[in-house]
Parts: structure tokens; C-alpha cells; sequence
């Protein structure tokens, strides 16, 4: 994909409360790259500020152990100015994420901003549903939706 770095990219997950979908989603991209031996800059954020701080929900953190993932260590943080020219791209998990980081995009932004699913053939203009007000399910759907993502990331850097 022309708009990743072949080498060394620069990716921001976005969500609402940064506990949930973004903090999966990273998890999953940081597994992906290290298997492929990409060096990548990983990280994401909330457009909300509820959880600044907060490690990820406790149901995220025990989905992504039992998928290889440990995601202890990271926590929310909410979307800033400076990410729209830290990173070559943000990858937001729903339309409304998407339009609010658009709309908080300066006019002079780098990176490029895209659904999550947009990366995933078949799921273009999809949102990977917030699973928070659901049961243990919902975060097993949500990893499958987000190692997708990074599966996807991966293949498009590793292709240029
Ligand atoms: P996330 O899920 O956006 O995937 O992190 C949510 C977590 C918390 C809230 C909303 C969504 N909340 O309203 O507190």
C-alpha cells in the first residue's frame, strides 16, 4: 500500500476509550510485525478521555493473552495533535472514530487516516464493533477483526 513505509512504519490505532478495539488492535500489529521481522512504530489512542491512563479492560488483556498477545503494559491515552505528524497513518476502528479524527486533522497533517477494515479485502468501509458493553464473545470477534488489520499492515509493508 503506497501509503505505508516499506520499511519502519509509523502506526497509530485509534477507537472511543482507548481500552478496548485500539489497544487489541496493537497488540495483534506489534505479534504481526515482530513474527514477519518488521520493525514498526506501534501505538494508539482514544478520541475520548474517560480512560486516560487506564491499562486495558481487563476482558481485552485476557483475550489477547490466550491469542499471544500481552497488552499489560499499555495504557490509554487520548489522540493529539502531534500524532497526525508522528505517524504515517491512523487506522480508526469505526466511521465515527474516523470522522472525529478528521475533523481534529490539521491542515497540513501527514499521515493518512483510514477505517481499520479498510486494509482487509471483502471489509472496505467496515467498523470492528466495540465489544465494552458486551460479553467475552465480543472480544474474541474483535481480535479476529484486528489480527486481520495487522495481517494486512504486514503484508502491505513487507510488498512496499
Ligand atoms: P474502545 O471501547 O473504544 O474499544 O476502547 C470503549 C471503552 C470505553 C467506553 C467506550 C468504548 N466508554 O464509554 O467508557
Amino acid at each position: 500500500m503506497h501509503d505505508i513505509k516499506p520499511n519502519a512504519p509509523a502506526v497509530l490505532f485509534l477507537c472511543l476509550g482507548n481500552i478496548c478495539r485500539s489497544p487489541l488492535a496493537e497488540g495483534a500489529a506489534r505479534v504481526a510485525f515482530a513474527a514477519a521481522g518488521i520493525d514498526a512504530t506501534l501505538d494508539s489512542a482514544g478520541t475520548g478521555d474517560w480512560h486516560v491512563g487506564h491499562a486495558p479492560d481487563r476482558r481485552a488483556q485476557a483475550e489477547a493473552r490466550r491469542r499471544g498477545a500481552d497488552i499489560s503494559d499499555l495504557r490509554a491515552r487520548q489522540l493529539a495533535q502531534d500524532d497526525f505528524y508522528r505517524f504515517d497513518l491512523i487506522l480508526a476502528a469505526d466511521v465515527v472514530n474516523l470522522r472525529e479524527a478528521r475533523a481534529l486533522a490539521p491542515p497540513d497533517a501527514t499521515a493518512r487516516i483510514r477505517l481499520m477494515l479498510d486494509l482487509v479485502p471483502g471489509r472496505q468501509g467496515g467498523s470492528v464493533t466495540d465489544p465494552y458493553y458486551g460479553d467475552a464473545g465480543g472480544f474474541a470477534a474483535t481480535w479476529d477483526d484486528v489480527s486481520a488489520v495487522a495481517a494486512a499492515l504486514v503484508a502491505a509493508t513487507s510488498s512496499g
